[in-house]
């Protein structure tokens, strides 16, 4: 049992015995569980229960959100979905060219699709709906669903897709404080594999998901249209300017670092709609509690604790809070209401507020009274 498990993590174990593979013949199925079409505009009553993904989802509907199960929309329409992207994707064995840019062809996803199968599916599941049957049951947060082509922790704006980077950088470090793993010690090459293979998981799954919301308001997709829209999104993305470097504060504790997070609290407590503190209530020691666009339930980071899952770098907080987490409501800070000056106090005092002693005394004294 030990030994097996070890031969399953080795990596590059090619022609190996135990090297899943799909089922000859496989195809993806098409979406079965409800599409969230509108949230509730209220907090969520309760966090997210591991293995109760479709239950949060189906509840929503009951506190004013809207669902809709996808096998109660016309079925003809449906089937011309199911053909369309089996024509543009292909199955898992037999993936077809996607866009060249991102390396999303046939040679790199079938190698993708191999190892993703091997590292990947207990969580993120085969269709990457994150309803993975082993690992993935247990986790709380769930593990991301690709399929509506959100992601948490990117670097190229505010609304945009990921760049391969940012999804590397995930595969390397893991997302401190949940159950997504770090793969730093696969090969790189393997990373960037795996990597495309979500990006294409995710691109076809958006596809469908805006092609189903499409038909539940009676409106026709035009599916060539929506695939086109949804790779040059993840193509543009690739092309975003570089975020910028942090602004020379000095050490913590000289008096430019000082002043810089003495500005960055009182931003975050201001009593301006939707600052930091509404839904960081108590530094987020209190969080309240969100619904985000999957339909479960994300928390409000706690920032004393100083775990932050997209990385502690200042440029990391800087793209977290210029850019927002628009998938669960975190807005964007940006010109004319916030200054690219006022977005790097806001990024001095997050990284000092897990470490009392880097506080100047009045804040220290409000965070930790
Ligand atoms: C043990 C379970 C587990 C495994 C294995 C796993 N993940 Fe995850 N993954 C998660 C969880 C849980 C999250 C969601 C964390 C959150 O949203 O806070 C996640 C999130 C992600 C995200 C979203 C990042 C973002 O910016 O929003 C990506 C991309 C991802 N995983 C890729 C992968 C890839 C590729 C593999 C295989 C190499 C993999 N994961 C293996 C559990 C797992
Ligand atoms: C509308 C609610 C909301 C507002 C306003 C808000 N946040 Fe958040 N924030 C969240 C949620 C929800 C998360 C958790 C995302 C996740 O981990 O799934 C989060 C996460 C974070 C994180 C952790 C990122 C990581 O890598 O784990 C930081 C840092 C953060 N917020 C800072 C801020 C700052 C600074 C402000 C004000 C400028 C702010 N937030 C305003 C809801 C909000």
């Amino acid at each position: 049992m030990v030994l097996a498990a070890l031969v399953a993590l080795q990596p590059g174990c090619g022609g190996c015995a135990k090297e899943p593979t799909y089922p000859p013949n496989f195809s993806f199925p098409a979406r079965a569980d409800r599409l969230v079409l509108k949230l509730p505009d209220k907090p969520a009553p309760k966090p997210s229960t591991a293995g109760q993904r479709d239950e949060e989802v189906a509840a929503l509907d009951a506190l004013g959100g809207v669902t809709r199960d996808p096998a109660a929309l016309p079925a003809q329409p449906r089937a011309e979905l199911s053909t369309f992207l089996e024509a543009a994707f292909g199955t898992p064995a037999d993936p077809k060219d996607v866009s060249e840019p991102l390396k999303l062809t046939v040679p790199h996803l079938q190698e993708g699709a191999r190892l993703y199968k091997r590292h990947c599916a207990d969580c993120h599941n085969i269709t990457g709906d994150g309803r993975g049957a082993k690992s993935g049951q247990f986790l709380v947060p769930h593990p991301r669903d690709y399929r509506q082509g959100a992601f948490k922790f990117v670097t190229s704006g505010e609304g945009a897709k990921p760049r391969r980077a940012d999804l590397l950088r995930t595969l390397e470090n893991g997302l401190k404080g949940t159950g997504m793993p770090s793969f730093a010690l696969l090969p790189l090459g393997e990373r960037d594999l795996m990597a495309g293979y979500a990006t294409y998981l995710a691109i076809r799954g958006e596809v469908e998901f805006a092609a189903l919301k499409a038909l539940a308001t009676g409106a026709r997709p035009d599916l060539p249209a929506l695939l086109k829209e949804t790779v040059s999104a993840w193509e543009k993305a690739e092309g975003a300017p570089a975020l910028p470097a942090p602004p020379p504060d000095g050490e913590p504790e000289s008096r430019e670092h000082q002043e810089a997070v003495r500005r960055g609290h009182k931003l975050f407590v201001a009593k301006v709609e939707n600052s930091c503190v509404t839904c960081h209530e108590d530094y987020g020691r209190k969080p309240v509690l969100r619904f985000d666009v999957w339909g479960t339930v994300s928390k409000p980071a706690t920032l004393t604790d100083g775990v932050f899952k997209g990385g502690a770098r200042p440029e990391d907080l800087y793209a977290r809070i210029r850019y927002g987490i628009p998938s669960v409501g975190m807005p964007a800070h940006a010109p004319p209401k916030y200054s690219e000056r006022d977005v790097w106090d806001l990024v001095r005092f997050v990284q000092s507020a897990s470490k009392p002693k880097d506080l100047p005394p009045d804040v220290r004294a409000a965070v930790y009274p």
